[in-house]
C-alpha cells in the first residue's frame, strides 16, 4: 500500500494551502446561500401566501427523512442574466424516495414565474440525461409559465431546446423509466406537456392548472371569458378531461401521493457490503491542494483519502507513472481509478488504454480524477507517435461500456480533458472542486501562442512590432482566460454537474457509484486502435 508522508500535515505549506482552499469553499458556500433564496423576498412571500411551499422545501418533503439530496448544477446561470435566474430557475438532483434513487426536477416559480431560459433547458435536459443513463424514475414538480418569452429565439426551435424535454419523457417512458409529475402551479402552453407526457400526474386543487393557452389568450383568440380554474384546474383534469390522475388538497398531500406511487416501482439494487472508512481524514485534502501555482503532491495522497480503508491496488505502478491507475472500493463498491500525476506521455496513455479495457472486461465502473495540462509536446514525443497513443486512450474511453464519472480536482486543459473523460466523453457525472480550472490551454500559454502568431504576421509583412500594443493584448488574453477558466464560469454554463466540497468527495463518489450501479452496461467492443 502507498505510504503517506505524514509530515506533510505539519509543514507551513500545508497550513497555507488549507487556509486558502477552505476560503475558496467558503466563497462557494456564500454564493450557494444567496441563490437558494430563489427569486427574492417579494416573489417568495407572494408564493407562500398562495399556500405553496418553496421549491427546495417541496424536495425536502419528497425525499426520505434520513437521506440527502445530491443537487446538480446549483449555480447554473450564475453571473449571467444580471443574476436574475438563481439556479437557472430550476432545481435538479437525485434523492431517495422509499429507498429508491429518483431524479427530481423542480421549477422555482419565484424566479420569473418558473420560466425557461437557455440554462434552464440545459439543466432540465441534463437531469433527464442522467436519469435515462442510470435508469432513475423522474419526478417533475411542475410550477412554470413555460418559455421565458423574450428569449424565445434561444430556447424554442432547435434540437436540444424546450421540445426535447417532452421527447425525452416519451423515450424514457418507453424504456420503463417512470415519469411522474405533480402540478403545483401553472402549466401553460409548452409547460402543459410535462404533466401530459407523464405516466402518472397529480394535481393540487385550486392551485395547479394545465392549459395550452391561459384565460387572457383564450379571450383574445375566441372571445371566451373563463377563469383559470374552469379552464384547466384540478377538478377539470381529474374529473372531466383525464389529463391528470390524482387530485391533491395541497402540496404536502400531493407529495404524499407521489411517494406512494414511487413505492410501487421496482427497487434499486442493494449495496449492502461492509466497508471500512479511510485511514486518513478527508479534511486533510484542503492542505494537499496546492496554492500559488505549485504542482499537486503525489496523487495517491488524494486517492487514499477517498477509498475504503485507504486501500488502492495499483496496476502497472512502475510504468507510465504520470497516470496512476488501480482498483479500490468506495463504500464497499468496486471502482477503477485513473488519476493524473503529471503530464500524459505515450506510456501513460497506453497504460490508461489497457486499464480501461480491464475495467470493461471486469465490469467495474471508473472514476477519473482529472488534473491535467495535456499531452507531452515536442519532436521526440511526436516521433514516438504520442498522437496515436493518446488516440488509443480516447478510443477506449469513447467505446467504454462500463460507466464512469469524473471529478476535476485541478487543471483541465487541452486533449488531456478528453482522454480523462471530460464532458464530451459522456461521464455519467462530472463535478469540480472550487480550485479547479478548465480551458483549452492555460492563460499564459494561450497569450504566448497568440502573440507569436501576431509577431509572425508582422514579420511576414515587414512591419514593426509595437511592444506596448503586444503587452496590452497579452494582458487582455490572460484576463479573459482567467475569467473563462474559472469553475463558476463552467458551472454557470452547465459544463459540469456542480461544484463540490473537496472534503466530501468520498461521499459524492460513493453516491455516484451507487446511482451508476442501477445500469451497468454489459460487454464492451472497440473500434480500430491505431498501432
Ligand atoms: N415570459 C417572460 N416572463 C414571464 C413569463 C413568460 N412566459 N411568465 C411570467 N413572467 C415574468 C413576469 O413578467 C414577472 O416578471 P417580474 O418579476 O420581472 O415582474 C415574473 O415572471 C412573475 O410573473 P407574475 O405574473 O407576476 O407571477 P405569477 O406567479 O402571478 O404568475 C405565471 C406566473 C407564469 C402563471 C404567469 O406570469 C403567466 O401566466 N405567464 C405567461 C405564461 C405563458 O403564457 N407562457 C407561454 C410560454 S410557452
Amino acid at each position: 500500500m502507498f505510504q503517506l508522508k505524514s509530515e506533510i500535515q505539519l509543514n507551513e505549506e500545508y497550513k497555507i494551502n488549507s487556509a486558502i482552499n477552505k476560503q475558496l469553499l467558503l466563497e462557494y458556500k456564500n454564493h450557494f446561500q444567496n441563490i437558494i433564496k430563489g427569486g427574492g423576498e417579494k416573489a417568495m412571500s407572494k408564493h407562500t401566501q398562495r399556500g405553496k411551499l418553496p421549491a427546495r422545501q417541496r424536495i425536502d418533503y419528497l425525499i426520505d427523512k434520513d437521506s440527502s439530496f445530491l443537487e446538480l448544477s446549483a449555480l447554473a446561470a450564475f453571473g449571467q442574466h444580471k443574476n436574475d435566474f438563481p439556479s437557472a430557475g430550476i432545481i435538479t438532483g437525485i434523492g431517495k424516495v422509499h429507498g429508491r434513487d429518483v431524479m427530481i426536477v423542480a421549477n422555482d416559480a419565484t424566479v420569473k414565474g418558473g420560466t425557461y431560459i437557455a440554462e434552464t433547458i440545459k439543466k432540465h435536459l441534463r437531469a433527464q440525461e442522467i436519469a435515462e443513463q442510470n435508469h432513475l424514475p423522474c419526478i417533475y414538480l411542475v410550477d412554470s409559465g413555460g418559455i421565458f418569452l423574450p428569449e424565445q429565439s434561444k430556447v424554442f426551435a432547435d434540437k436540444t431546446d424546450f421540445g426535447r424535454i417532452f421527447f425525452n419523457q416519451s423515450r424514457m417512458s418507453a424504456k420503463g423509466i417512470a415519469q411522474i409529475a405533480i402540478v403545483m402551479g401553472s402549466c401553460t402552453a409548452g409547460g402543459a406537456y410535462v404533466p401530459a407526457m407523464s405516466d402518472e400526474t397529480i394535481i393540487v386543487k385550486n392551485q395547479g392548472t394545465i392549459f395550452l393557452a391561459g384565460p387572457p389568450l383564450v379571450k383574445a383568440a375566441t372571445g371566451e371569458v373563463v377563469t383559470a380554474e374552469e379552464l384547466g384546474g384540478g377538478h377539470v383534469h381529474t374529473q372531466i378531461s383525464g389529463v391528470a390522475d390524482h387530485l391533491a388538497d395541497d402540496d404536502i398531500h400531493a407529495i404524499h401521493i407521489c411517494r406512494n406511487l414511487v413505492e410501487s416501482l421496482p427497487a434499486n439494487k442493494l449495496v449492502s457490503k461492509e466497508y471500512l472508512n479511510p485511514k486518513y481524514h478527508s479534511e486533510e485534502i484542503f492542505g494537499l491542494i496546492p496554492s500559488g501555482g505549485k504542482p499537486f503532491p503525489d496523487i495517491r495522497e488524494i486517492v487514499v483519502r477517498l477509498t475504503d480503508n485507504s486501500e488502492f491496488h495499483e496496476f502497472k505502478k512502475e510504468y507510465g507513472t504520470t497516470l496512476v491507475t488501480g482498483f479500490a472500493e468506495i463504500y464497499g463498491q468496486k471502482v477503477g481509478i485513473l488519476a493524473n500525476n503529471g503530464i500524459l506521455f505515450s506510456e501513460s496513455a497506453l497504460k490508461g488504454t489497457h486499464f480501461i479495457q480491464l475495467c470493461n472486461k471486469r465490469e467495474i465502473p471508473m472514476l477519473f480524477l482529472q488534473n491535467i495540462t495535456g499531452f507531452m509536446v515536442g519532436k521526440e514525443y511526436e516521433h514516438k507517435g504520442i498522437a496515436k497513443d493518446g488516440a488509443k486512450m480516447v478510443n477506449a474511453l469513447a467505446n467504454s461500456k462500463v460507466p464512469y464519472f469524473t471529478i476535476l480536482i485541478g487543471g483541465s486543459y487541452g486533449a488531456g480533458n478528453y482522454a480523462m473523460a471530460g464532458r464530451a466523453y459522456e461521464p455519467r457525472f462530472l463535478f469540480m472542486w472550487p480550485n479547479a480550472r478548465i480551458s483549452v490551454m492555460g492563460a499564459k500559454q494561450a497569450a504566448e501562442v497568440l502573440l507569436t502568431i501576431k509577431k509572425d504576421q508582422a514579420k511576414a509583412m515587414n512591419m514593426e512590432v509595437d511592444e506596448l500594443e503586444l503587452e496590452k493584448i497579452r494582458q487582455q488574453i490572460i484576463d479573459k482566460y482567467e475569467e473563462e477558466g474559472s469553475p463558476y464560469y463552467s458551472t454557470s454554463r452547465l459544463w459540469d454537474d456542480g461544484i463540490i466540497d473537496p472534503s466530501r468527495t468520498r461521499e459524492v463518489a460513493g453516491r455516484a457509484l451507487q446511482i451508476i450501479s442501477n445500469n451497468i452496461n454489459e460487454n464492451s467492443s472497440y473500434g480500430v486502435f491505431r498501432m
